[in-house]
């Protein structure tokens, strides 16, 4: 696949092998910057490498902070802004996957616009925010060009529409690295970001376009992962889906997966999605005709009903090697009484956008067949 350069609303998006050396353009007349990241992804992919040498190049001051774990809290974000605020850096740049981008997404936010995380997931004025670079290390979050970062308080992992990246380099070299679990587990992330916004109430044509494009390429790589062509084509997938998501949010069963994480921080994003993913498919199914489309697009296979696409869904999600249930990650009967809350109270937000109204019931029946 061809590198390119995109321009989406706010974020020049620069797409191919050795894209990151674009990053040369955007910090030449810098001094000081800051670098955020995770503990180990930025290392073994190359990317921080990179960066570094780029930045020596032009003589420009650096300062890591390497504190990013996955699931983030609001505590992180202001603790990162209180760095920013202290080191004045000219830009942020972000080396890692969404728990990396989303942060520092936030946390650019603070270091200009004043508050704590916490006064914007209940919908602070966003007053400004520093240039924020993202180096995307992941075929899953889409965070890179979407306006989205998803932070946890106490135990409720809430979304806002905080701010686009100024520019995000994805780069599928870094690819490579990705262990094959989280290589599944963020590209079933991307197919939800994809099959929930077509299927949402706020779809449009280019969502259709970009999703369904999306799935084609998921359902065609997924399986082969490891080999660098594969790895640009699901990085290509993510990013679309991340296009698509921007402009039809997700719905149901991110907000089934925000709950189950928010309770249990150790549960990867997309690993928690492709758990409850397929019974919520079923739901999903009966009130959307696009959802037929996208598994047929995803599976190649014929969907009669409803609950043929959720067998078929479920047989994909073997085919790449995904076989983990709720129960794997300590959850019982005795948590749904607290997954239901979260979800239809504090995460109501989420499912005004669904193609219907889902109930209890059908939540609990999610939850059971997903234990
Ligand atoms: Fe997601």
């Amino acid at each position: 696949m061809k590198g390119f350069d995109l321009r989406y609303q706010e974020t020049r998006i620069h797409f191919g092998d050795r894209s990151v050396e674009k990053l040369k353009g955007y910090i030449q007349k810098m001094n000081h910057v800051i670098l955020v990241t995770g503990k180990n992804s930025a290392r073994l992919s190359g990317a921080m490498d990179d960066v570094e040498k780029l930045l020596k190049e032009e003589d420009v001051d650096l300062k890591v902070y390497d504190n990013i774990r996955p699931n983030p809290t609001t505590e992180i974000a202001d603790d990162l802004a209180d760095l920013l605020r202290e080191e004045k850096p000219d830009c942020v740049i972000a080396i890692g996957g969404g728990s990396v981008i989303d942060t520092a997404k936030v946390a650019s936010v603070i270091a200009i616009g004043g508050g704590c995380a916490e006064d914007y997931l209940r919908g602070r004025k966003i007053g400004g925010y520093l240039p924020l670079f993202v180096v995307n290390l992941t075929h899953g979050t889409g965070s890179e060009v979407d306006r989205y970062a998803v932070l946890t308080s106490g135990k409720i992992k809430m979304g806002i529409s905080a701010r686009y990246p100024t520019a995000s380099f994805d780069d599928p070299r870094y690819m490579l690295s990705l262990p094959v679990k989280q290589s599944i587990y963020t590209s079933i992330d991307a197919f939800f970001h994809a099959y929930e916004a077509l299927t949402s109430r706020h779809s449009n044509p280019f969502v259709r376009t970009l999703s369904l494009d999306s799935a084609e390429i998921i359902g065609e790589n997924l399986p082969k992962n490891q080999d660098i062509e594969a790895k640009r084509n699901l990085l290509y997938a993510s990013m679309i889906a991340g296009i698509s998501l921007d402009m039809s949010p997700a719905h149901v069963v991110h907000a089934i997966e925000h709950a189950l994480s928010g309770i249990n921080p150790d549960l990867p994003h997309g690993c928690g999605l492709a758990m409850v993913g397929a019974r919520s498919i079923y739901w999903i199914h009966r009130h959307s005709e696009a959802s037929k489309e996208i598994i047929q697009k995803l599976t190649r296979e014929r969907i009669d009903d409803a609950k043929s696409a959720e067998d078929i869904f479920k047989r994909f999600l073997e085919e790449v090697g995904f076989e983990e249930r709720l129960s794997d990650y300590g959850f019982g009967r005795d948590d749904f009484r607290e997954v239901e809350k979260i979800v239809f109270k504090d995460l109501r937000y989420l499912l005004r956008r669904a193609p219907f109204n889902l109930t209890r019931d059908m939540l609990i029946d999610i939850l059971e067949n997903s234990l």
